[in-house]
């Protein structure tokens, strides 16, 4: 057990309250948006083919992921849960700062942004608010994804015209929908392939597969509260997507045996994160509930079934940001990013960063993955490197 919360339990109970409330005043909006996203789903994949991900000439690939930025209206916009010391001249400029910081240090090959990437509800123009919080992957030139949070519609953009508003943005490779599925629900589902190194015979392979899934925002029904969940539409095109993509990996050339790993990214963490809470056995820190849908959608075993996904990162519940393993599956937390999004106060702003390492072949080239490690940044000082850990290896027994 983990000691119970001091400061910050006050204003974890107060996001939840004003959770509730917000969720009676979008649904009707909602429900709108449902029915529009059955015929919104045409994205040129041209575009993206060209940004095609690879694995650098060292054999590494790293993904930086930022968790609920709840970015604002910029320098107006002050910071939550920090201390009384640190409230003046703190704003949405500090997320900024902190993220260009993380990019210098770590010079990620892909930045993931799992949601909330604004705080729609404070943010008086979502367009301007998205521009901004984005901003420093764009002009790093950096490829980023992006999928949606609980609060990013709740501006003056629907979730829909956020996705598509993000599409526009220079150097995303995220996408509204998958091209050539013509019914699924949500905005902003889809895959990327990262590709073997340039010259290796894994040139034209997917070694590392990523999927991004929309895990909506709150429960469209009474009788369920909370949060929204995975639908069997976006199940079924991730078990289609996986199938495929098995498939093209063990076929010629290079065929090889089991799948490429893939790594899962959306929002809202899945109700299996109990298990590995109750289990003890994790890495970081479990500071409050975990907020999951208050039903199960079978998402975990689809992905148990499917076989490739050796781990999942999501954020939500910002002042936990531990990764534990539960039947052959890691389930992560980022930890929160954004000072205006609640934290706790003394307890750093911070961000999970992803290797993943190839093989070297007897012939002195890349092969498949070798093994995906983790750790996490804190905005402190000198931008401490904390918790790392290898998620996978290709020697796990069962692992491949
Ligand atoms: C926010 O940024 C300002 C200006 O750079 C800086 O003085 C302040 O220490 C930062 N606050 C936090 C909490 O990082
Ligand atoms: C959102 O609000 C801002 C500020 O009032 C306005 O400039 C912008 O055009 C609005 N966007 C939409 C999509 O209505
Ligand atoms: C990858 O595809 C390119 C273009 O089709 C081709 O020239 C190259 O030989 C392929 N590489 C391998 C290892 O199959
Ligand atoms: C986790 O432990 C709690 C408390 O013992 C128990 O109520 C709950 O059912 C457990 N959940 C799972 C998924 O094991
Ligand atoms: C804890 O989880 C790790 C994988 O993350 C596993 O290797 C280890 O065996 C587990 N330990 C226990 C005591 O279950
Ligand atoms: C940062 O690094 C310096 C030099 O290594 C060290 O003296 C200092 O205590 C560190 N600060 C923090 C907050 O870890």
């Amino acid at each position: 057990m983990r000691p119970p919360l001091n400061g910050s339990s006050v204003s974890v109970g107060i996001k939840n309250m004003e959770e509730e409330k917000k969720t009676i005043g979008v649904r009707g909006l909602l429900a709108v948006a449902v029915v529009f996203c059955l015929c919104s789903l045409a994205v040129s994949t041209e575009e993206t083919k060209q940004k095609q991900l690879r694995l650098k000439e060292n054999g590494e690939f790293k993904i930086l992921q930022v968790a609920d930025m709840h970015y604002a209206d910029g320098k107006t916009t002050p910071c939550t849960n920090v201390l009384p010391s640190e409230k003046v001249s703190c704003s949405d400029l500090n997320t900024t700062a902190f993220l260009h910081r993380m990019i210098l240090a770590e010079k990620p090959d892909l930045i993931v942004f799992t949601g909330d990437n604004i705080y729609a509800a404070d943010a008086t123009d979502a367009a301007r608010s998205l521009d901004a919080a984005f901003a420093p992957a764009i002009s790093a030139s950096i490829p980023w994804a992006a999928v949606l949070g609980n609060h990013d519609q709740q501006s003056n953009l629907s979730r829909e015209g956020v996705m598509k508003h993000i599409v526009t943005l220079k150097h995303t490779l995220s996408q509204v929908n998958p091209a050539g599925v013509d019914l699924i629900d949500g905005f902003g589902n889809y895959n990327l392939e990262v590709h073997g190194v340039e010259g290796s015979g894994f040139e034209n392979k997917s070694v590392l597969n990523l999927y991004f899934l929309d895990s909506g925002d709150y429960s469209k029904f009474p009788s369920i509260s909370k949060y929204d969940w995975i639908k069997p539409s976006q199940q079924l095109w991730f078990q289609r997507t996986s199938l495929e993509l098995q498939r093209a990996y063990m076929s010629k050339p290079e065929a090889q045996e089991g799948p490429a790993p893939g790594l899962a990214y959306f929002h809202i963490p899945l109700p299996e994160f109990t298990n590995v809470v109750n289990s003890s056995n994790y890495t970081g820190v479990k500071q409050e509930p975990i907020s999951s849908a208050s039903v199960n959608s079978g998402f975990f075993s689809t992905l148990v079934e499917a076989g490739d996904v050796k781990a999942v990162f999501n954020g939500h519940d910002h002042v936990n940001d531990f990764c534990g393993e539960y039947t052959g599956i890691q389930l992560c937390y980022a930890g929160g990013f954004g000072y205006h999004a609640y934290g706790k106060a003394g307890w750093a702003r911070r961000a999970r960063v992803v290797v993943a390492t190839l093989e070297k072949t007897e012939e002195a080239s890349w092969g498949p993955l070798k093994s995906i490690k983790t750790w996490k940044r804190l905005d402190d000082q000198n931008l401490s490197t904390i918790d790392v850990q290898v998620l996978w290896s290709n020697n796990t027994p069962g692992g491949t």
